[in-house]
């Protein structure tokens, strides 16, 4: 049976994901719901997530999408595009779903295909170089849960959206 397509991503007001290479905040919480949630699953993304992570992550599989036939990346498999990914994904023995993880353009590509969204709103603005799609509620309609968290006076709530 094919594995599910779903997104993960932790999100500021300002649809604001990233910068310089890194993310802009540190929410150990998120971290962890970011881990427990992939665990078992294979996560799908670009060369600078992989690379801001250091290495792919053990215990589930990873799919780098780089056209740059430089460009290694050990542990994890290799694909030229999102298509390429996700037969990939689909192919690995890990059973949980395939995670589109980022950055930028793969969530704009990944995310019409995705049919749950996990995503983790920060209640305020941060500065930043890259930004999750402003339309994801056209995709996303149904809200199924929500969990608020604090973090150093950082807010922030854990909501699960379905198509
Ligand atoms: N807040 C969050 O939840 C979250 C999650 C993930 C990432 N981030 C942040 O986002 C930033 C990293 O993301 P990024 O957007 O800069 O980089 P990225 O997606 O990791 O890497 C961009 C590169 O991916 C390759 N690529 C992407 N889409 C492709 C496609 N459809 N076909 C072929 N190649 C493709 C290209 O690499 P080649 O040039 O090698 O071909 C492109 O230069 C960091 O700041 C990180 O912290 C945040």
């Amino acid at each position: 049976m094919a594995k599910p397509i779903q997104c993960i991503v932790a999100v500021a007001q300002n649809g604001v994901i990233g910068v310089e290479g890194r993310l802009p905040w540190h929410i150990p919480e998120d971290l962890a719901w970011f881990m427990s949630q992939t665990q078992d699953g294979v996560m799908i993304e670009g060369p600078a997530c992989y690379a801001e992570l250091g290495k792919a992550l053990p215990g589930r599989g990873t799919v780098v999408i780089s056209r740059d036939a430089g460009k290694q990346f050990p542990g994890a498999a290799k694909a030229a595009d999102l298509t390429e990914a996700l037969a990939l994904a689909q192919a690995m023995p890990w059973p949980g779903p395939v995670w589109i993880t980022g950055g930028e353009r793969i969530y704009a590509e990944g995310l019409p295909l995705c049919e749950r969204l996990l995503i983790t709103r920060l209640d305020r603005d941060f500065a930043g170089d890259r930004f999750f799609p402003a339309d994801w509620q056209r995709y996303f309609t149904k809200l199924v849960s929500s969990k608020k968290g604090m973090h150093d006076g950082l807010g922030y709530a854990f909501e699960i959206w379905e198509r």
